[in-house]
């Protein structure tokens, strides 16, 4: 790994030209989510950081204040990070950006959304289970021809099915094309989201950038 690699990650090459950004959730490390990529696409490379923030021993990718309460200036500062490790990497890797999908659970889906509000440039399409706003920006960027599946728990007690809704909005107001669902499940997964995000993945052919 060199410098400009500044975040502990796992790299698994790919046959096709696709590249999975996995972003974990608190809690978890580089590991956690190459099982849920590997499902996801079976053939494309897989680029998995850990978030490097401690809560309490915990990785995530931000600080926060409370449970749902982000400490916005660090939120800002890492998701400027992560954005610049994510084009390092490529450039290291030789990974096409234009065919990188974020897929992110929890804090990971926040710090995805967080990179789509901040960095409107760096992601074409998002996968974000478990996701909410993670800041309100004073202007909305520019999201058009970017793709989005949202799924949410109805029984989530830390993730407001309103506050997805929310983010759901925001998205597509910036032009992105959202998909947002809702199952039966609280903050775990379920197996039937995973069928359907699966399922949206394969039919989700990213077109070069205008
Ligand atoms: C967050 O802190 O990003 C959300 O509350 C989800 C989580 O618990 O990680």
């Amino acid at each position: 790994m060199t410098n400009e690699l500044s975040f502990t990650h796992e790299f698994i090459p790919g046959r096709s030209e696709r590249t999975l950004l996995m972003l974990h959730g608190t809690g978890g490390d580089e590991h956690q989510l190459v099982p849920l990529g590997r499902e996801l696409d079976q053939a494309a490379a897989i680029l998995s950081p850990r978030g490097k923030v401690l809560e309490g021993g915990n990785p995530r990718f931000f600080r926060r204040l409370a449970e749902g309460v982000f400490d916005l200036e660090d939120l800002k500062v890492q998701t400027d990070a992560l954005a610049e490790f994510v084009r390092n990497a490529a450039r290291h890797y030789q990974l096409d950006l234009e065919q990188l999908v974020a897929v992110g659970y929890s804090n990971g889906a926040n710090i995805a959304a967080s990179i789509l509000l901040r960095q409107p440039d760096l992601l074409r399409a998002a996968i974000m289970l478990r996701a909410m706003v993670p800041f309100m920006p004073d202007a909305l960027p520019d999201l058009s021809g970017v793709v989005v599946w949202i799924a949410g728990g109805k029984q989530d007690m830390l993730i407001p099915r309103a506050n997805t809704e929310r983010l759901a909005e925001m998205l597509s107001e910036a032009g992105a094309e959202v998909t947002a669902q809702f199952f039966d499940a609280g903050h775990p997964l379920t197996n039937t989201e995973l069928v359907l995000a699966k399922r949206w993945l394969d039919a989700t052919a990213l077109p070069p950038a205008a």
